[in-house]
């Protein structure tokens, strides 16, 4: 039985809040130069803190009465109602009849939470359980492989939620991965992916996690089968294994194990399901990783470690379920990216971390944020009413200042960007006397300025640059940021920033009124990749059946293809 959400979407459009922050926009001149001579409490009022993150929005387009009018918004779409739906396990992903649990994911264990009938915390901490013994023995080295040799490398097969949380999880939690253990990631169906990541490893200490929720992706299935092909074939090579049925069997039950939903295709695929761990329906691929989708984190960095990031998302949990709203770091900045889409034409959103580990954490939340709010009809099916979903992206500075970051400061668009540093990094290194974390965070706090206060023409003229180049070297200012600094980046940091813009998204999905849960988008193609899969294999008949452009395009790469 479809359990419905209590109420049907409002229509943000029509509310008070809309009506007043379309003349407020219209009215407002920005001025942050101007707002902060006026209020010099305006960095102090405007900074927040949400568990250990020290959130500073001062630098944004924002006055207190947009601010306000904006809580105010959050009040008319029935904001906390929809939170509190979520949290209580209604359904609220309402086009797959789902609840939305991954904060159940990171309850703590003592705290039952009944839903459909059934208690999940219980299951949560059983599945939990579970993965942190298989990582406790292959940390150990007790979990073995055909010969006896303990795992060195592990390969994480996924794609999209299987892969992205993950790898990048792996990635900012570097320093916490237990020597002697490496992590890959296998994603692209393109095969030089498996070739690539298979070529220098010894087949006898890998292990490959296949890791999906419907254990039906194509990408995944295919890669996991050129996997076990790999594994067969080298541990013949090297004399591991007999060429045969019992050699090969053995070797899939010591050097793969699998994590899914579908535990009954895991079984089909030759996995022993005692080697697989679940998860649930009501948990989205995007907001998955703190589940056994972390599995290879989990075995990475530990139990420990691993408990200390569901412990950050917890926490940031909290701060969204019970911070009052005008305090409420999730629901400010969901309401922000409202304000900048809705009102103030953004078209994007960049991410800019000042932390080289969190290199892989905009690609992380382009799958979150867009795959979630790239929507145009709303959870009742009718057409939204403004526009969704902005285009996040970005790149870890420095390194986008010397790519990209001249189109924000100099271009055209509104672009409003979060910048996210630590204060203590994992290496401290020293140039001669300096601290190059400092001189790091001096670019971030050099770029933020720039961007706020800009430069004005007599600026520029008082350093003697020749009139016809004036204009060239002006900076507008008033291009918005967002500043979030955290004492290090640990995995209960981590935690908390992941949970962050998982609310975030959330937010901005209430105000727009669509489910922020499902993502029937990414159907289409793939179910048109199956059906042109023979085509382009050389069926001449399925080619003859592909529009004339599509039918080209095919023709062109068979006849290139050697
Ligand atoms: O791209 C669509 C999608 O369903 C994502 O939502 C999901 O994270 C990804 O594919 C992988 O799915 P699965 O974990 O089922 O293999």
């Amino acid at each position: 039985m479809t359990s419905e959400p209590a109420r049907g979407p409002v229509d943000a459009t029509t509310t008070n809040a809309w009506g007043s922050l379309t003349e407020l926009s219209k009215n407002l001149r920005p001025d942050l130069r101007g707002w902060f001579a006026a209020d010099p409490d305006r960095a102090q009022r405007l900074s927040y803190q949400a568990a250990d993150l020290h959130v500073d929005l001062s630098k944004n387009l924002l006055t207190d009465e947009v601010l306000a009018t904006l809580v105010a918004l959050a009040d008319e779409v029935r904001l906390t109602e929809r939170r509190d739906a979520m949290f209580a396990g209604e359904h609220i992903n309402v086009t797959e009849d789902r609840a939305v649990l991954h904060t159940a994911l990171r309850r703590p264990s003592d705290e039952p939470l009944t839903v459909d009938g059934q208690d999940i915390t219980a299951d949560v901490a059983d599945e939990l359980a579970k993965v942190y013994a298989f990582a406790e023995k292959v940390r150990s080295g007790e979990w073995t492989g055909v010969t006896g040799e303990p795992v060195r490398t592990i390969v994480n097969i996924g794609i999209g939620g299987s892969d992205l949380g993950p790898v990048m999880a792996y990635e900012a939690l570097e320093p916490y991965v237990q020597d002697g253990l490496d992590v890959r990631f296998v994603s692209n169906i393109d095969p030089t992916d498996v070739a690539q990541k298979t070529a220098d490893l010894d087949p006898t200490t890998t292990l490959f996690i296949v890791a999906s929720k419907t254990f039906g992706t194509l990408e995944t299935l295919t890669n996991a089968r050129l996997a076990r092909d790999w594994l067969w074939r080298s541990l013949v090579a090297a004399g591991a294994i007999e060429d045969s049925e019992d050699g090969r069997s053995d070797a899939v039950a010591k050097h793969f194990v699998a994590v899914s939903t579908a535990l009954d295709k895991v079984a089909a695929f030759g996995i022993d399901p005692e080697n697989a761990f679940g998860f649930w329906d009501w948990v989205g691929g995007r907001y998955s990783v703190d589940s056994a989708i972390g599995t290879s984190l989990a075995v990475a960095i530990g139990p420990d470690a691993f408990a200390e990031l569901l412990g950050g998302f917890h926490a940031m949990d909290e701060h969204f379920r019970t911070a009052p709203l005008e305090h409420n770091v999730p629901v400010l900045m969901g309401l922000l990216n409202v304000w900048y889409v809705n009102f103030r034409d953004a078209h994007t959103h960049a991410v800019l971390p000042y932390a080289q580990q969190l290199h892989r954490f905009p690609a992380y939340l382009q799958q979150l944020t867009m795959e979630s709010n790239g929507k145009s009809v709303r959870w009742d099916g009718t057409p939204v009413t403004s526009d969704t979903g902005e285009v996040f992206w970005g790149e870890p500075g420095t390194n986008g200042q010397h790519a990209f970051y001249q189109l924000i400061h100099q271009g055209t668009r509104t672009i409003p960007a979060d910048f996210i540093a630590v204060a203590n990094p994992a290496y401290p290194l020293r140039d001669g006397e300096a601290d190059v974390h400092g001189l790091f965070l001096a670019n971030f706090f050099a770029q933020t300025k720039a961007l706020a206060f800009g430069k004005t023409a007599d600026e520029v003229r008082a350093e003697g640059v020749a009139e016809d180049l004036v204009t060239a070297k002006v900076f507008s200012g008033n291009r918005p940021t967002t500043s979030i600094l955290a004492p290090a980046l640990t995995p209960a940091v981590l935690g908390q920033l992941v949970a962050l813009y998982e609310h975030i998204t959330f937010v901005q999905g209430v105000v727009w009124g669509i489910d922020s849960f499902d993502q029937w988008g990414v159907e289409l193609g793939k179910k048109l990749a199956l059906e042109i899969a023979p085509a382009v294999a050389g069926d001449e008949a399925a080619l003859a059946a592909q529009d004339p452009s599509t039918a080209a395009l095919i023709a062109k790469y068979r006849e290139l293809r050697a």
